[in-house]
């Protein structure tokens, strides 16, 4: 299914500083405020910021006002009326952690993990990730772009309107670039903003087995000069960097030294953590000034406390130990006591876990992290912006950031926790353009 236009409503003449889209009858506006511009962090997490019966006017593609209807005057020459029906309005979502370029198909391993096979067996036999490699390595961009288009489509309509994505299934130089330019090819062609991530550390490949250091000294010598070459060729933002710090695959020292190579190339940074074993990647990633951590299931005291201290968000992947079968999740709640910034995304990946909904991964949030409803969206818009370094502009219904909105089909948000399986979002409003399903 296709996303469309929706109508326009109401058409005058265009006259300057006037609204070109106001959306009224808003039951529920949930604002999701940023605190002292930053994420809302600790305890603090879950101030909707809630207008009853509110109205938004956006202009040239940002919000020029958001708040109560009373007293609010709507001009009759806003070129889109919208009535949202007294359904609930949010944030677009943000979803700040994605392995959504691959090509090929893991079906046959999901199948072996139900019959008992763990994750890493299946990596440790050649599966895993470098199975989705020598499809990635044998793809032309062309390619990538195409298989990726469908995945990004349904993620707009089930309301993700800023993305992470990474690279990692090409780990040769040749094909990291590859996939890099697939993923910036993409975001110029797709309403979906996208924030690129070279992940060149995800996973030794095959003609490196037994020999990581040789495979980390590719990535610090070739791998990042490269990229940040592309980039700088071609007139794109730099990408943040990421890396796999995970027992049998790169270790604390091995993930520091790719980790610094890539800031001295003024990428930021990102850390997958703690997801099977704690090796120490969180403090790590608070010691560096890293943007988020992200995983976080085997986190350890220490590193929780050190989260509560540092900038760095902290990004549970629920969909992930779900998606695996596992019992154990991101210890959110002490995270959260001890001060911390708290997103979530999908992780959306071959292996662990297709899951292409931040809605679906609310409802885990709130069964799994014990987040209440409110806590679970404003990990999902607010504090998921700032862990990909948009709080400036994505993220929260504010004055002066994109409109990027959600007007629901339910009259209250907290179905958004409540029910699962579906699509609860009506219409999506990118960059103040509205598509329908
Ligand atoms: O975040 N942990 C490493 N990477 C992904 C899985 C990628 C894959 O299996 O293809 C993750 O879960
Ligand atoms: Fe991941």
């Amino acid at each position: 299914m296709y996303l469309l236009p929706v109508s326009r409503l109401c058409y005058t003449a265009t006259i300057m500083n006037k609204p070109d889209l106001i959306i009224h009858n808003i039951g529920q506006l949930c604002t999701v405020p940023s605190h002292a511009g930053g994420p809302q962090r600790g305890q603090a997490l879950g101030d909707l910021g809630l207008v009853e019966d509110g109205v938004i006017a956006v202009s040239d593609g940002q919000i020029t006002f958001a708040g109560p209807a009373e007293g609010f005057d709507i001009p009759l020459n806003a070129m889109t009326l919208i009535d949202a029906e007294g359904m609930a309005v949010i944030p677009g979502f943000v979803d700040p952690h994605t392995h959504l370029l691959w090509v090929g198909d893991r079906a046959a391993e999901f199948e072996m993990r139900i019959g008992g096979a763990t994750y890493m067996q299946i990596m440790a036999a050649g599966g895993g990730i470098n199975n989705t490699v020598r499809h990635v390595r044998a793809a032309p961009v062309e390619q990538l772009i195409a298989e990726t288009r469908p995945r990004l489509d349904r993620i707009l309509q089930l309301g993700s309107t800023t993305v992470e994505i990474k690279t990692g299934y090409g780990l040769d130089t040749e094909s990291e670039i590859r996939s890099l330019e697939a993923i910036c090819r993409l975001d110029a062609e797709h309403p979906v903003d996208i924030v690129p991530t070279f992940l060149g550390a995800h996973a030794v490949p095959p003609e490196y087995t037994g020999r990581t250091d040789a495979y980390v000294d590719l990535v610090v010598n070739e791998m990042i000069p490269a990229v940040a070459g592309f980039v700088t060729g071609y007139g794109y933002s730099m990408p943040f960097i990421d890396v796999f710090c995970e027992a049998g695959v790169f270790d604390l020292a091995q993930s520091r030294r790719i980790l610094e190579a890539g800031q001295a190339q003024g990428m930021p940074l990102k850390i997958h953590a703690d997801e099977f074993e704690g090796l120490g990647g969180t403090k790590l990633a608070v010691e560096l000034g890293a943007v988020s951590a992200d995983h976080l299931v085997k986190t350890p005291d220490t590193d929780i406390a050190a989260l509560g201290q540092g900038e760095t968000v902290a990004v549970a992947l629920p969909a992930t130990p779900f998606g695996l079968g596992h019992h154990e999740y991101t210890p959110a709640q002490a995270i959260l006591a001890a001060g911390g910034a708290l997103a979530v995304a999908t992780d959306c990946n071959p292996g662990t876990a297709w899951c292409e909904s931040m809605q679906f991964v609310m409802a885990l949030s709130a069964r799994y992290l014990k987040l209440a409803p409110a806590q679970a969206l404003a990990a999902a818009t607010l504090n998921a912006a700032f862990a990909v370094g948009r709080g400036g502009r994505a993220g929260s219904i504010e004055v002066g950031k994109q409109a990027d909105l959600l007007i629901l089909a339910v009259p209250d948000y907290r179905h958004l926790a409540y029910r699962f399986g579906g699509n609860l979002v009506k219409i999506v409003i990118k960059a103040g353009k509205a598509w329908h399903s």
